[in-house]
């Protein structure tokens, strides 16, 4: 592959979409977002597709639509929803790219995610019961794909952005 993409992976709350939206401004490369993705293509949002098909028809839309983003071009950032990585063939497709892995610790995330919380059905009403019990099926499936993990519980975005922009020059020719 001469020309992956840059995917962003982490569980909800931890950046994906803010980051990746700069990332992409600095890269001059195009940013799409997985999730929104779903929306558009589905004509609902992700918490009436949750609430109307359940999780199972979530996660096969979701692997449909990612496995068409990672196919096209021009090499883009892509920003996935947090789940992305609870599938095998998820998985398998990521690893031809460059996976970039937001990770923090699950009160970071909490603090995050309360802004808009009916946003995301999977959290109900304990974020941070919810988020502690992801981390801790994730976390090992996330490592298992990155190739850049950067830790932003205490980091600004835009030094978030520019550690990945010099994390990722070598390997992708990109200018930081
Ligand atoms: C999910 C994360 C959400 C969205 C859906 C499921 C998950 O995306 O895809 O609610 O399983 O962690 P964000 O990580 O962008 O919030």
């Amino acid at each position: 592959m001469t020309s992956p993409h840059i995917v962003l992976v982490g569980l909800m709350g931890s950046g994906k979409s803010s980051v990746g939206r700069r990332l992409a401004e600095v890269l001059d490369r195009p940013f799409v977002d997985s999730d929104d993705e779903i929306e558009a293509s589905e004509r609902r949002t992700i918490a009436q597709i949750f609430a109307d098909d359940g999780e199972d028809f979530f996660r096969d839309v979701e692997a449909r639509v990612v496995a068409d983003l990672l196919g096209a071009r021009p090499a883009s950032v892509i920003a996935t929803g947090g789940g992305v990585v609870l599938r095998a063939e998820n998985r398998d497709r990521l690893i031809d790219h460059c996976v970039v892995w937001l990770r923090a610790d699950v009160e970071t995330l909490c603090r995050r995610v309360e802004r808009n919380p009916h946003e995301r059905p999977l959290l109900g009403d304990d974020p941070l019961g919810r988020l502690t019990r992801l981390a801790s099926d994730r976390g090992a499936l996330y490592a298992e794909i990155a190739d850049i993990t950067i830790d932003v519980d205490t980091r600004s975005l835009g030094e978030v952005v520019t550690l990945i922009a010099d994390s990722i020059a070598p390997t992708t020719g990109a200018r930081s």
